[in-house]
């Protein structure tokens, strides 16, 4: 057994990893440990800690992806819910959708017994504001909210905000290789905006006969590339791990126009090999990693593309 995540995970990594040592499912230990995530305010790129839209709401994307079946379950900018990604799983259980976005996630989630949640920390809508006045004129601060966001777009591509996931990927001969997602996305995105964590082939992708990929940071970058899908056809198609995230990287490399930033790919393959590599993101790019010969969970670097 195999499990990787990114360096966000802390909060839950330990919890799945406990749950998978004593056999449960693994879409639904990954699930249980990225709720713990989603629940602690210090990680500011996901649930309760993430950063809000233009308009100060909370709108959160999660997916979950059953790589045995290629089932997949997915929430898009849902309002005031968490954990998202249990929510996501919920999806995949219980219709024959497969994803939901909104105020019918939103709905969907009464129905299955979620609480409705203020979401917003108090200290995150402190910052959503001091951000956005600093971008508006006194006659757009005055009619705001009514008045167009799109003017304002700085703020959503500011380049101190994160546009980071929790993503999470679980292999093993036996039970086959899954993937995990939750986000609340871009800060300050426009409202609506759904990023690469819901969406199956651009920010996660899982195929038990070949192996799983999953991305952070700039996820137009990888909906416009489908990375998550390249890397796992590359491999159905005879190309090693190392190959396969090359050539998702080539084809991010080679995009041209629209919004332009850094990703980091997680990917594991059918063989128990796994690669963490960041294509642009600033600074230090770290992962979570635990195999069955471990004691405990390992922090380790990524390598640069
Ligand atoms: N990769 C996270 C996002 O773009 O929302």
């Amino acid at each position: 057994m195999l499990l990787v995540a990114n360096a966000e995970a802390w909060p839950g990594f330990k919890t799945t990893v406990e749950q998978l040592k004593a056999g449960a499912d693994p879409l639904t230990a990954m699930v249980e440990g990225i709720s713990l995530v989603e629940r602690e305010p210090k990680v500011r790129s996901v649930g309760f800690g993430g950063w809000p839209n233009m308009l100060g709401v909370m709108e959160c994307d999660a997916a979950v992806m059953d790589g045995n079946t290629r089932e997949v379950g997915a929430v898009g900018a849902v309002p005031n819910t968490i954990p998202v990604a249990k929510l996501a799983h919920e999806v995949m259980k219980k219709l024959p959708h497969v994803m939901l976005t909104g105020e019918g996630a939103r709905r969907f989630a009464t129905e299955t017994g979620f609480s409705v949640d203020d979401v917003l920390l108090e200290d995150s809508k402190r910052v959503w504001w001091e951000r956005l006045e600093k971008e508006m004129t006194p006659e757009q601060k005055a009619a705001f909210p009514n008045t167009p966001l799109a003017p304002l777009l700085k703020t959503i591509t500011d380049p101190e905000r994160v546009r980071d996931t929790t993503v999470w990927l679980a292999a093993d001969r036996e039970r086959g290789i899954h993937a995990a997602t939750s986000t609340s996305g871009w800060a300050w995105k426009y409202p609506g905006r759904l990023g690469d964590s819901p969406i199956p082939g651009a920010g996660y992708y899982a195929d038990s006969r070949y192996g799983a990929a999953a991305c952070t940071h700039t996820g137009e970058m990888t909906m416009r590339s489908a990375t998550a899908r390249t890397i796992v056809l590359a491999m159905k198609l005879g190309y090693s791990l190392t190959d396969a995230v090359k050539l998702a990287v080539d084809e991010l490399d080679e995009l041209a126009g629209g919004f332009l930033g850094g990703v980091v790919i997680h990917a594991v393959d059918a063989h128990g090999n796994h690669q963490v590599t960041n294509f642009r993101c600033q600074g230090e790019i770290r992962y979570w990693l635990w195999e069955d010969s471990m004691p405990e969970p390992e922090l380790r670097d990524a390598t640069n593309a």
